[in-house]
């Protein structure tokens, strides 16, 4: 008997979020994810708390995904994890329980890569983009423009030479005494603001990114003002986050418009947890509706770090029949 459906668990424990999904024939049925809030003070991830945090959190995770979806664990016919990159902590224990769960229940595993996985969570909703379309994906780690030709055909046109769009919001946050992750923190409060303070933008040429100069920069117009008014940071909080922003947004938005005029694509997407901020999704929105892009935008909960996101690539990988064997291990980088 041919069997119809294909059932995927996957994994997803690249670093602070331990999260699990079903997915069948590419549809995401349950995408349960245990957020960390041990970091929150610290300012950023501390790697040996994540990693226990996503040992208690794992089997919770997969089961209440195993429950939500309505599917035992002897429907799964694979299981999809993260292999990378992220902290190795993190994934050695998603990997290992990918691992031991596809050795007891004798079905294939399917390695993902975190990244493209954040592109093709584009398929994981309505509307799905056609090919090739091209992606803007800002995480934590990444900030990167992507070709992508076809599900497991993935072109990188440029990315970052220093830090990543979220570490410019997350190291701002930082500065101004905001909490971990000061992304969503920094989006709701420039809600209140406006952009009265301008920083310079980088020079990069290409298609590549530079955030590292405008934390500098941010850096040094705090100490500048507060030397003149120590509460200069509390008096113009809004500002200041609406401000950082602004210029960030504007950063990605036009080496995304310069990518779109070099390649002629009109299909034109974002992916990753700094897509989740609504300056850039309105933005993307009105220069797409300027420019005549169809732009795609994925709902919030395949923004952030999530499984559902791990399974969909993990199914066209599955597809392609391209599986991994049992002596994978983790990779930080890849
Ligand atoms: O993709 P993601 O969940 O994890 C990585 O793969 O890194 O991205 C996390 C990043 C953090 O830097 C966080 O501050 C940022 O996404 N982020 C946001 C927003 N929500 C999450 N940045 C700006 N605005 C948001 N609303
Ligand atoms: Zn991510």
């Amino acid at each position: 008997m041919i069997k119809k459906n294909i059932s995927i668990l996957a994994i997803e424990s690249s670093c602070d979020d331990t999260s699990a999904s079903v997915v069948v024939d590419g549809h995401v049925l349950s995408n349960i994810t245990a957020n960390q809030t041990v970091h929150q003070t610290y300012g950023g991830v501390i790697p040996e708390l994540a990693s226990r945090q996503h040992l208690i959190n794992i089997i919770p995770v997969i089961d209440v995904a195993l429950k939500t979806a309505e599917v035992s664990l002897k429907d799964i016919d694979a299981i999809a994890f993260t292999r990378g990159p992220g902290l190795l902590g993190s994934l050695i224990v998603g990997v290992s329980m990918a691992k031991s769960l596809a050795l007891s229940l004798d079905i294939p595993l399917v390695e993902v890569h975190h990244i493209r996985a954040h592109v093709l969570a584009h398929f994981a909703d309505e509307p799905k983009p056609p090919f090739p379309f091209l992606c803007l994906t800002v995480s934590g780690g990444h900030t990167q423009i992507e070709l992508v030709h076809d599900y497991n055909n993935i072109e990188i046109l440029g990315k970052t030479i220093d830090d990543a769009a979220g570490e410019a919001f997350d190291k701002t946050g930082k500065i101004i005494g905001l909490d971990y992750p000061a992304g969503p923190i920094i989006d709701k409060l420039a809600q209140e603001g406006q952009p009265i303070f301008s920083f310079p933008e980088p020079q990069v040429g290409s298609l590549d990114f530079s955030f590292s100069g405008l934390k500098t920069s941010i850096l040094y117009f705090l100490q500048k003002e507060m030397a003149v008014n120590p509460n200069f940071i509390q008096e113009n909080l809004a500002d200041i986050c609406c401000s950082v922003q602004t210029t960030i947004v504007h950063i990605l938005i036009k080496k995304l418009s310069k990518a779109a005029a070099m390649t002629g694509i009109k299909h034109i997407g974002i992916a990753g947890g700094v897509s989740a901020n609504s300056a850039l999704r309105h933005t993307l929105d009105l220069t797409g509706k300027n420019k005549g892009w169809t732009t795609y935008i994925p709902s919030f909960q395949y923004c952030t770090d999530n499984a559902g996101m791990i399974g969909v690539a993990g199914y066209y990988k599955y597809l392609d029949g391209v599986f991994t064997d049992q002596h994978v291990t983790p990779l930080a980088k890849m």
